[in-house]
């Protein structure tokens, strides 16, 4: 059965975790024989949501985002936001914080924040990698803390994509970019756009989200491979769809080979079974504090 929309724009998805949902559902592990998507008898117990009322809100959560990320609005939340004047707080404050934001509409099945920080930096470290990237699982998705500050979801979760220039086929659901107003600008409407072929990244502005927000916050403090898996983790259409290879600089095919290791890590560490968090936390507490002070701007 269907369940309608929800009536507020600003929260189409029942739950932020929905969006994540989806991409397992459109990048299913390869190969996994522990796949939701090759042993069905296991989706139900280890991934939630599957099911159409979750696809409907998915979809009208892209139309939003696809519509109403623009040049324009993309500006508009750099300014208020990446001055980082609104707060000071540390990172595991932060974490605490953004735990508060669970939908308990779904109190059986769904992890808290801090969980998914946990497990995907559990997994890292389980298989070894340094310890800037076991803090770059712990902390890539405090960025969410926008949606606790009155952003809509769409402007918080979805996969990111450069704005000022023609939108890829390969981005999710690109017949929802013809309502956006950026579609009319001739300008835009090149490979490129207003950017030069290969000038690197950091020159071009991505939709707006978490990603952009963490890593501004961070990036006095973390090693440049961390930065990129914060900045660019989704950015499905350009690590996982190679969309937009031809504005990338050199620097950008080297570190994004860190953004793609990191990407299982984040999409298939979401089992059930929740982290010990308490037992977890005096590890990672002293490993937030390995590398940033008490408290940071944001
Ligand atoms: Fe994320
Ligand atoms: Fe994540």
């Amino acid at each position: 059965m269907v369940s309608p929309l929800p009536a507020d724009e600003s929260r189409p998805l029942e739950n932020l975790h929905d969006w994540e949902e989806d991409l397992l559902r459109r990048y299913p592990q390869p190969g996994d024989s522990d796949s939701p998507f090759t042993d069905p008898a296991k989706k139900h117990h280890k991934f939630r949501n599957y099911e159409a009322p979750a696809r409907d809100s998915v979809r009208e959560f892209y139309r939003l985002n696809h519509r109403n990320q623009t040049v324009d609005f993309v500006c508009q939340k750099r300014d208020e936001y990446l001055s980082l004047n609104r707060r000071r707080m540390g990172i595991w404050e932060a974490l605490e914080f953004l735990n508060t934001l669970v939908d308990d509409s779904d109190p059986d099945t769904d992890l808290p924040q801090i969980a998914h920080a946990m497990q995907t930096a559990e997994a890292i470290r389980g298989d070894g990698h340094p310890r800037w990237m076991i803090l770059a699982g712990l902390i890539h998705d405090l960025g969410k803390v926008l949606c606790l500050w009155g952003e809509p979801q769409w402007a918080v979760v979805g996969d990111t994509f450069p704005v000022g220039c023609r939108f890829s086929e390969k981005i999710v659901y690109p017949e929802f970019f013809a309502d956006n107003p950026d579609s009319r600008v001739p300008a835009y409407q090149t490979e490129s756009g207003i950017y030069d072929p290969g000038c690197g990244l950091d020159n071009v502005l991505l939709s707006w989200g978490h990603d952009e927000y963490i890593y501004h916050v961070t990036r006095d403090y973390l090693p440049l491979e961390a930065q990129y898996i914060l900045r660019y983790h989704s950015f499905y259409p350009g690590h996982r769809n190679r969309a937009y290879d031809h504005l990338m600089d050199d620097q950008d095919r080297e570190y994004f080979r860190w953004v793609r290791v990191f990407n299982p890590y984040d999409l298939y560490t979401k089992s059930a079974e929740p982290p010990n968090v308490q037992q977890l936390t005096p590890f990672y507490r002293e490993l937030v504090d390995e590398f940033f002070p008490a408290e940071i701007a944001w």
